[in-house]
């Protein structure tokens, strides 16, 4: 099938401003959106910038807007999109450093404020096992281990374009992935960082990060489980 690939380009070092390219091409309709654009770069313009590295949905490099929402281009068949016009921009609230690459530091920044590691001070259990918990206590967070830090959640949220110091949904996620690990000691110390102004308190619950979460994480949940554990003063 034909299909036209309308791409947002920018060069800040060359354009004055964004403009969009539209590129024809033939593709299989069970192509992913990243074969199309691997096919661009290959045969009509190599100079087109994306991020991809595993192409199987695991490293959570090639998050980008497809037709509108926040999709990684490895996991959207281009069939399914239902239109053989397809507008690729990148994802927004984060600067754009070349085309559909954007600047991932700040998003990260975030990430690393919510102590997002395993705390525990306390030796190591004498026969030399690991630290155990039950299966129960283990399924509690298990939803939030799946993020692979595509940044699909925290670039559709509206509070996060309205104000960059908020922290957003992704990291929550993965506060929320040690805050309710039995084994773990840090949640006073993360849930002081996420009542602070930066912290959960800017989620409007608007679903738009459990929404665009490629993995299908229930991150507004994760994010009421956080205000919940604030408000109750209880880790349940
Ligand atoms: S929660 Fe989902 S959308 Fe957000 S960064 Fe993790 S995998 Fe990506
Ligand atoms: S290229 Fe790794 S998730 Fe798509």
């Amino acid at each position: 099938m034909q299909i036209k690939l309308r791409v947002f380009r920018y060069h800040p070092e060359k354009d004055p401003k964004p403009y969009y390219q539209t590129f024809e091409l033939e593709v299989n309709p069970k192509d992913r959106v990243l074969d199309a654009l691997e096919k661009v770069r290959g045969y009509q313009d190599g100079s087109l910038g994306y991020r991809r590295s595993c192409a199987h949905g695991v490293c959570g490099s090639d998050a980008m807007r497809i037709n509108g929402r926040n999709r990684l281009a490895c996991k959207v068949l281009i069939e399914d999109l239902g239109t053989t016009e397809i507008t690729i921009e990148p994802i927004l609230g984060l600067k754009v450093k070349k085309d559909l690459i954007v600047d991932m530091q700040p998003f990260f920044e975030h990430y690393r404020q919510v102590l997002p590691y395993f705390i525990n001070e306390e030796a190591l259990p004498e026969d030399g096992k690991e630290r155990l918990q039950s299966q129960v206590d283990r399924e509690r967070f298990d939803d939030t281990t799946k993020c692979i830090l595509c940044a699909a959640c925290t670039t559709s949220c509206p509070p996060f374009w309205g104000d960059r110091s908020f922290v957003g949904p992704a990291a929550i996620v993965n506060a929320h992935r040690f805050i309710f690990d039995s084994r773990d000691q840090g949640a006073a110390e993360r849930l002081n960082i996420l009542n602070e102004q930066v912290g959960v308190w800017h989620c409007r619950t608007s679903f738009n990060c459990t929404e665009a979460c490629p993995r299908d994480i229930q991150v507004t949940k994760a994010i009421a489980e956080v205000k919940q554990a604030l408000q109750t003063g209880k880790i349940e």
